[in-house]
């Protein structure tokens, strides 16, 4: 157990206990009251709401009535007080370019960008994805899209012009936002020429604006293609945001789930912006003065929630890093902190491990003395990367907060709160407030503290996923059915005897590598889409940096042979067909896959073969036993 220090308590931004259990209780008890009240403390409301939550369960309605603009709340409103000229975002490109942009500068840049999309025809409703390297005008873009009413759909810079096309496609987005490239390891990832190839089947893309960023050559279509630069310098700065209502969508989030193809998690306004302003405010101790750094990627919920809404509806100061943490040197993260004089870092825990594995002589030429408060998010962090944390990057000074929640749950759930909880490394924790986690059994049952079980949450919160774009019927049947009418979470986790949570991972078919979620469907249907295999089954392998590796294993068509080289044209076309993110640690071909005698592939087996193991456990249902025998003998 590790005690917040009586230093850190001082000055924490809820410092006791006692206030944690009093506002938890409230929370909980009375929703309407706590989360009624934080609304209009935490916010800024063009109309003021009638009715806190409208819950018919599985669909939530919060802040009804009321109506507010969320880019006003993340910029106008600090101007004309002491944040005007503060930095909001503290940017560092790969090749070492720094920009300083402060409230009113981005203010400017956002009302500019907002008329820009207005004289392209983008209204209230439309939707935009936006496909950019990590720059500040990744955010101005998200930012004058919520301002405008306009529904964004931010496309991981990683992932292929076939994930983009089927997003774009799926929510018909009539405008996309990208750049010439962006820079990664010295190189430029030319991000305009997959769009390009993606918009060779998206039928309803009217324009798509691309900022200069890398400088690279890219194939403008003419009327199609605008200059980001061009629109800009046409662009009037001022911009009135009109009020949306809080229901209003904000944005759709495209995220795997247990079949091919992916789920558009659906955010709106409001109660979006509370989550993410409140769980700011107190799990990161958020202070004025603070320069925080949440390493995510915009393209990730994280980099959503924690680069963008939530800290600068608080008016922080956000640190953007464009590039690789090893470019040029393993060091570049620590010498970032120095520089800048980060005090908040947020980070996951397969770089962290990355970061072990470097070596502590990469830590040690740098001070870090500027860091008071550490975070993780993304995967259960291992209790080993968790001391190194503390230790090496923490110096023993700065609490740790591991923070449990999802695309679908919008903001932070489950976390320490800083200078309050004793964490233990490897759990985190206690519920923020307003959330009632619960471990049940598959007759719905509570296991008893300690026993393993599904994590679901119990009650509605303000940031919570309001449907799948276009899917009701699978919002329903993916969350709510498991036990109808709670929220189950995909996750496996247990309470300790102190009532800590335990998150093991997920229990559905989706793996996280590296800290991202992958289907194993979309893995498989991309490999089936090959002429050369005629199944294919996915399955994770505990592994000691990304946390779980991709293993693939397949059978071929007749007249195929297998080799080495059809083994790395595979994964090359799994990263072609989804991104590079998705491209297989292993493949293995197999005469067979294991299968009950109902055709059912049996993915146990599976994992307990690819994790190199003995195949334990219950085999009488499988059909032929020599599959089996086969299969270990591969590799
Ligand atoms: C996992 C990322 C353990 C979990 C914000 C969850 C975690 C999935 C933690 C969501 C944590 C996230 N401890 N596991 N602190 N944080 N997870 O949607 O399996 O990309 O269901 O959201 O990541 O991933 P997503």
């Amino acid at each position: 157990m590790f005690k917040p220090s009586a230093e850190f308590k001082a000055q924490a931004n809820l410092g006791s206990e006692a206030t944690y259990k009093r506002l938890y209780a409230e929370s909980v008890n009375s929703p309407a009251k706590f989360w009624g009240r934080q609304a209009k403390e935490l916010l800024t409301w063009r109309k003021p709401f009638k009715q806190v939550l409208q819950w018919k369960a599985p669909h939530a309605k919060w802040f009804t009535g009321g109506a507010l603009n969320v880019s006003e709340n993340c910029l106008d409103r600090h101007l004309g007080t002491a944040r005007e000229n503060k930095a909001a975002i503290i940017f560092e490109g790969e090749p070492g370019d720094i920009r300083t942009i402060t409230y009113k500068q981005l203010h400017r840049e956002v009302c500019k960008f907002a008329n820009a999309l207005e004289s392209l025809g983008m209204k209230k409703g439309d939707r935009a994805a936006i496909y950019m390297p990590m720059v500040p005008e990744a955010a101005i873009a998200m930012l004058a899209c919520a301002r405008l009413g306009v529904i964004h759909t931010v496309i991981f810079g990683g992932f292929s012009s076939e994930a983009i096309k089927d997003r774009v496609n799926d929510c018909d987005a009539k405008l996309v936002i990208t750049a010439d490239g962006g820079w990664r390891r010295g190189k430029v990832v030319e991000l305009k020429s997959a769009v390009d190839r993606a918009l060779t089947g998206t039928p309803k893309v009217e324009h798509v604006v691309v900022l200069k960023r890398t400088g690279n050559e890219v194939a403008m279509t003419q009327p199609r293609d605008r200059w980001w630069h061009e629109l800009m310098a046409e662009a009037k700065a001022e911009h009135k945001p009109k009020a949306f209502d809080s229901e209003h969508p904000l944005f759709i989030l495209y995220t795997s789930g247990s079949t091919g193809k992916p789920k558009g998690v659906l955010h709106t306004s409001g109660g979006y912006l509370l989550g993410t302003t409140i769980t700011t405010k107190y799990v990161f101790d958020l202070k004025e003065s603070d320069i925080y750094w949440c390493t995510a990627d915009i393209g990730w919920i994280t980099g959503h929630s924690y680069v963008v809404y939530g800290p600068l509806a608080n008016g922080a100061t956000v640190l953007m890093y464009e590039g690789a943490p090893n470019q040029p040197g393993p060091d570049r993260f620590w010498e970032i902190i120095d520089r800048h004089g980060v005090t908040i870092f947020y980070t996951a825990p397969t770089a962290i491990r990355a970061f072990m594995r470097w070596g502590d002589d990469y830590v040690k030429k740098h001070s870090l003395a500027s860091l008071r408060l550490l975070g993780s998010v993304g995967e259960p962090i291992n209790p080993e990367a968790w001391m190194w944390y503390h230790k090496m990057i923490g110096k023993k000074r700065c609490p740790i907060v591991d923070t449990w929640w999802q695309t679908e749950t919008g903001a932070i759930m489950v976390t320490p709160l800083p200078g309050v909880t004793a964490a233990k490394p490897g759990s985190c924790t206690r519920p923020f407030f307003g959330v009632v986690p619960k471990i049940l059994d598959d007759n719905g049952k509570e296991v008893p503290k300690g026993s393993g079980g599904r994590l679901f949450l119990t009650q509605p919160w303000p940031s919570m996923l309001r449907t799948l774009w276009g899917d009701d019927a699978r919002f329903k049947t993916q969350y709510w059915s498991e036990i109808k009418g709670i929220y189950f979470a995909g996750d496996g986790a247990r309470f300790d005897k102190d009532g800590y949570l335990w998150v093991v991972g997920r229990i559905d078919d989706v793996l996280n590598v590296s800290g991202h979620r992958i289907g194993t469907a979309e893995v498989e249907s991309a490999l089936v889409s090959h002429p050369a295999v005629a199944e294919a089954a996915v399955v994770g392998r505990p592994d000691d940096l990304k946390g779980q590796a991709l293993v693939c294993f397949v059978t071929l068509k007749s007249g195929q042979t297998a080799s080495d080289q059809l083994k790395d044209t595979l994964r090359a076309h799994v990263a072609k067909e989804i991104g590079a993110i998705a491209r297989p640690d292993s493949v293995r071909f197999a005469a067979g896959l294991p299968k009950t005698r109902s055709g059912k592939i049996m993915r146990r087996i599976l994992k307990e073969i690819a994790a190199g193991g003995e195949v334990k456990g219950d085999v009488t249902t499988l059909e032929d036993f020599s599959v089996v025998a086969s299969l270990q003998a591969e590799d």
